[in-house]
């Protein structure tokens, strides 16, 4: 049983809860990601660590179908039955020289850690976020202290760049040499920031359907250069010029009307 200790609403989508975790705490790395259940039979939700302490880790959701919204009513003391982790292989870290993070709506949150680790390593960290709007961003002065800039972009426009974080990573491509970029956020950006960096290497985190998380059920296949690879124990991040996105979009999508089913049974 883990204690919530904290719990934040950071905007009108995503919660934040920071979770009593000691021994996850001490071995997590940036990158890795944690399974939770709240109840014995329940689901098994996959949540990237977003930060951690000594004794804790900081955990970024949305409530979008039925155990999320669950997880959402959970209050400060409360408890989460049981964390796995921590889970995958740690973010590879080294001096690169520019490296542009990029994410996208509460993908901005698992970006942290791994932009802390390469601002350490040495590199120049840019980060590229992207918003519906500009009430959805969040930990902007937490990214101050890890980055040298920081470029907002919102699909409405109300600050920053009125776009994609492709429009923003164009008008950076434009400006000067990038090393490696890491995208987190919706497939589909992922797909198309990996099209836009053309041969800028692209690292990004998936995150299909996880049962186990740990290499044995084969929920979380997908194809890597033509290689079934999971992504639980083999990444989750990957090279996204090696990604076959169309089978990974087509197995995010596996089980859409039941989760249009179970949103139309919460309202
Ligand atoms: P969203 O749908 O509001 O999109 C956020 C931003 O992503 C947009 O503002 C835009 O800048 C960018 N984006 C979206 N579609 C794009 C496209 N076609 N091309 C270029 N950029 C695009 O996001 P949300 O509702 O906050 O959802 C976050 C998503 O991030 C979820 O799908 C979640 O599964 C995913 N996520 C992934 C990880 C991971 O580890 N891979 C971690 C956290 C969240
Ligand atoms: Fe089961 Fe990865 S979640 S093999």
């Amino acid at each position: 049983m883990n204690k919530i200790i904290e719990k934040k609403q950071l905007n009108a989508t995503n919660i934040l809860f920071r979770v009593e975790a000691p021994e996850i705490a001490k071995k997590a790395r940036a990158g890795q990601f944690i399974i939770l259940r709240i109840r014995e039979k329940g689901e098994r939700i996959p949540l990237t660590i977003a930060d951690w302490d000594k004794d804790s880790i900081t955990l970024v959701f949305q409530p979008v179908g039925k155990t999320t919204n669950e997880l959402a009513e959970l209050k400060v003391n409360d408890k989460i039955l049981d964390l796995m982790g921590p889970l995958g292989t740690p973010s590879h870290i080294e001096k690169f020289g520019t490296v542009v993070m990029i994410g996208g709506g509460l993908g901005i949150a698992p970006c942290y850690p791994i932009a802390k680790a390469m601002k350490q390593a040495g590199n120049k960290v840019i980060c590229i976020f992207g918003a519906r709007n500009k009430e959805l961003f969040f930990w902007q002065d937490k990214f101050k202290k890890v980055s040298d800039e920081i470029i907002l972009c919102t699909d409405d426009g109300s600050l920053g760049i009125k776009g994609f974080t492709t429009d923003g990573l164009k008008q950076l491509m434009q400006k000067g040499k990038i090393d490696r970029i890491v995208a987190i956020g919706p497939t589909i950006m992922m797909k198309f920031i990996t099209l836009t960096a053309g041969d800028i290497p692209v690292v990004v985190s998936l995150n299909p359907i996880m049962v186990d998380g740990m290499g044995m059920c084969g929920g979380c296949r997908v194809l890597i250069d033509g290689e079934v690879k999971f992504a639980c124990v083999d990444g989750p991040e990957f090279i996204g010029q090696k990604v076959d996105w169309d089978s990974l979009l087509n197995r995010v999508k596996t089980y859409e009307e039941e989760e249009h089913k179970c949103k139309i049974n919460l309202q």
